[in-house]
């Protein structure tokens, strides 16, 4: 065990943890944010997307160990009171199915935008090809990072 800091959404935390412990189960378990969700564990559906310096990751492949004096910011984060062009969006759409995906989506497609501002059809399908949904809102997820790509503008 190890006093790691961690920096969560403009806070500071110093978990007592297994330096090999994944990202994923400290943001959920110790600091409590159970926004993002656990699907595969072996980084193949996208549901515990988080940033790491404004970059898509998968935080249940990444040691705890290996995040020390970055910026991880989760769904929490990602806006103060739900009002980002994505969750807004997301919204109008009526996205969400079941919604245990839709977190890790909504932070896949932020990351998307950030480093694409307006992103053709194809580039919203390739960037967000690594993100699953058992439920198949696929095609209302497109509409939205569409509509909120434009509401930048
Ligand atoms: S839980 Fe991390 S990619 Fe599936
Ligand atoms: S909304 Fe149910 S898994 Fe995506």
């Amino acid at each position: 065990m190890a006093k790691i800091k961690i920096q969560i959404n403009s806070s500071t935390y110093q978990p007592d943890v297994d330096p090999e412990m994944p990202l994923l189960w400290v943001i959920r378990d110790f600091v409590g944010l159970t926004g993002t969700k656990y699907g595969c564990g072996i980084g193949q559906c996208g549901a515990c997307t988080v940033h790491l310096d404004g970059h898509a990751v998968r935080s249940c492949t990444i040691p705890v160990s290996a995040v020390r004096n970055q910026k991880i910011t989760t769904i929490e984060g990602l806006s103060t009171d739900g009002n980002h062009p994505l969750q807004v969006a997301w919204k109008e759409r009526d996205v969400p199915q079941c919604g245990y995906c839709q977190a890790g989506q909504i932070m896949n497609a932020a990351a998307l935008l950030m480093q694409n501002p307006q992103p053709s059809d194809a580039d919203i399908t390739i960037g967000m090809s690594g993100n699953l949904c058992r439920c198949g809102t696929y095609q209302r997820i497109h509409q939205a990072i569409k509509q909120a790509s434009l509401a930048r503008k």
